[in-house]
């Protein structure tokens, strides 16, 4: 095998090996990038909710509650304002969903799928977790799907969740007395369950690995040239010349010109001896002659 096929083959099982060494790193720092990524966008959805939250209890319910018990709007219900909004956030970005679950939801449209269900009862499991985050398969593709449980610390919850007869009675007509009540201080009743589209993420993730795949590619590229370069001029002439030479020598023909190398690399102290050598011969062979 000629030098230069070898040279050839190591460099490119080195530019193999470290394409596939950098793919993998880079997966893996690419995959946690684009999942902090969407619990990035899952944060700010739930912000906006929990302000919408907010806002509905502090700003709107004082304004709409009806002192005379007559009429109940569910518009100052915070739960009903946070879905309503998100319902409209959506028609722009149907990929995400919200929802504020529950095990025994006042409104039915907020009970929990099986899947929620599940999130819940590991939150009501385990109190100290202040959210579970998995991945699902859905019809639209994967999604990252974080729940963050709802447990009831602040008793006033408890005038519309506990018994219905101490519920206002608008809100009994309204929803009837059948559902979203019983709940008790502590419990975890339910949960605020998020979740956001993996492709975009996965996309970007792929995207940048198919970057980083071809400047390493690349860089391999311009080393060969490189190497390939430097070993023809550095070397192989120098050496094709010196064999070239010696074969003319070895058959007793002095009349080639001498070949020098400048320089002070190996190459250049080999032209040097072999010139040297080359002289010594050509007397000795003279000197057999006389
Ligand atoms: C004035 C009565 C009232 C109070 C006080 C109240 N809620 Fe509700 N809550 C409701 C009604 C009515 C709904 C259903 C709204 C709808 O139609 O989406 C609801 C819905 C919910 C839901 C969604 C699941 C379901 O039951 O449909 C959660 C979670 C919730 N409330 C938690 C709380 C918490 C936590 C508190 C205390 C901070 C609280 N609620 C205080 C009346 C109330």
């Amino acid at each position: 095998m000629r030098l230069r096929t070898k040279f050839n083959l190591v460099l490119i099982l080195a530019c193999v090996s470290g394409i596939i060494a950098a793919t993998g790193l880079t997966y893996q720092a690419a995959k946690s990038n684009a999942l902090q990524e969407i619990e990035n966008e899952i944060a700010i959805i739930r912000a906006n909710a929990l302000a919408v939250r907010k806002y509905t209890s502090t700003g709107v319910k004082p304004l709409l509650s009806d002192g005379n018990d007559i009429l109940f709007l569910p518009h100052t219900v915070p739960s009903f304002s946070a879905q309503t909004v998100f319902s409209y956030f959506s028609s722009s970005f149907p990929d995400y969903y919200y929802k504020e679950a529950a095990l025994n939801p006042t409104n039915p449209d907020d009970l929990a799928e099986d899947w929620e269900a599940d999130l819940i009862n590991q939150l009501r499991a385990d109190q100290s977790l202040d959210r579970i985050s998995i991945i699902r398969e859905t019809d639209a593709g994967r999604v990252f799907a974080v729940a963050f449980p709802f447990t009831i610390t602040d008793p006033s919850c408890l005038d519309c969740h506990s018994d219905p007869s101490i519920a206002p009675a608008a809100m009994i007509d309204l929803y009837g007395s059948e559902n979203g009540f019983g709940w008790e201080m502590g419990e975890t009743i339910g949960a605020q369950i998020i979740y956001a589209p993996m492709a975009l993420a996965d996309k970007r993730a792929a995207d940048l690995i198919v970057v980083i795949m071809l400047a390493i590619f690349v860089a391999f590229m311009v080393v060969i040239v490189l190497v390939n370069l430097m070993l023809s001029h550095i070397v192989l002439k120098p050496v094709a010349m010196m064999s070239e030479i010696s074969e003319q020598v070895s058959m007793g023909d002095f009349s080639a010109p001498e070949y020098i190398k400048k320089g002070s690399d190996e190459i250049s102290s080999l032209s040097t001896s072999f010139n040297r050598m080359r002289r010594s011969l050509d007397s000795a062979m003279k000197l057999l002659d006389d």
